[in-house]
């Protein structure tokens, strides 16, 4: 389960994101919308850790991991997408699709994992 209590965000002067309270619950999906500038971005870059509230707790099945840095984040299980897509352009898809599965730039993959990769590249 994921919690949001009290988020605030302010880039500098201007406070975008005022007391965001949320409760989400594993095995459901949820949708956030809104226009242009309505601090969708904010908040999903709060969550995955590319952003630091001014104030308020995130917490991940009761840990609390606002101001954690994107990777550590991303182990604990949250994964996101970017709306302009950032694949690294100097490696292959395949090594692309390793490096999600991984988290990890430099290892070597595992059986298991090249497996998934060729699965995912190569679905039947
Ligand atoms: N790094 C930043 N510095 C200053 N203002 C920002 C920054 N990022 C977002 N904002 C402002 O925060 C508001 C929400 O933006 P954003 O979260 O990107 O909206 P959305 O994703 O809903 O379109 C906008 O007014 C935007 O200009
Ligand atoms: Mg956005």
């Amino acid at each position: 389960m994921l919690e949001l209590k009290d988020i605030q965000k302010s880039f500098g002067e201007v406070q975008v994101l005022n007391g965001i309270n949320l409760r989400l619950e594993k095995g459901l999906v949820y949708t956030l919308k809104g226009g242009n500038g309505s601090d969708k971005t904010t908040l999903i870059n709060i969550i995955s850790g590319f952003l630091e509230p001014t104030k308020g707790i995130v917490e991940l099945k009761g840990k609390k991991i606002a101001r954690f840095a994107p990777y550590r984040v991303n182990r604990l299980g949250i994964g996101r997408t970017f709306q302009d897509l950032r694949l690294a352009t100097q490696m292959t898809v395949y090594e692309n699709i390793l490096l999600a599965l991984e988290k990890k730039l430099f290892a070597n993959p595992s059986k298991e994992q090249q497996k998934r990769a060729d699965e995912i590249l190569y679905p039947k």
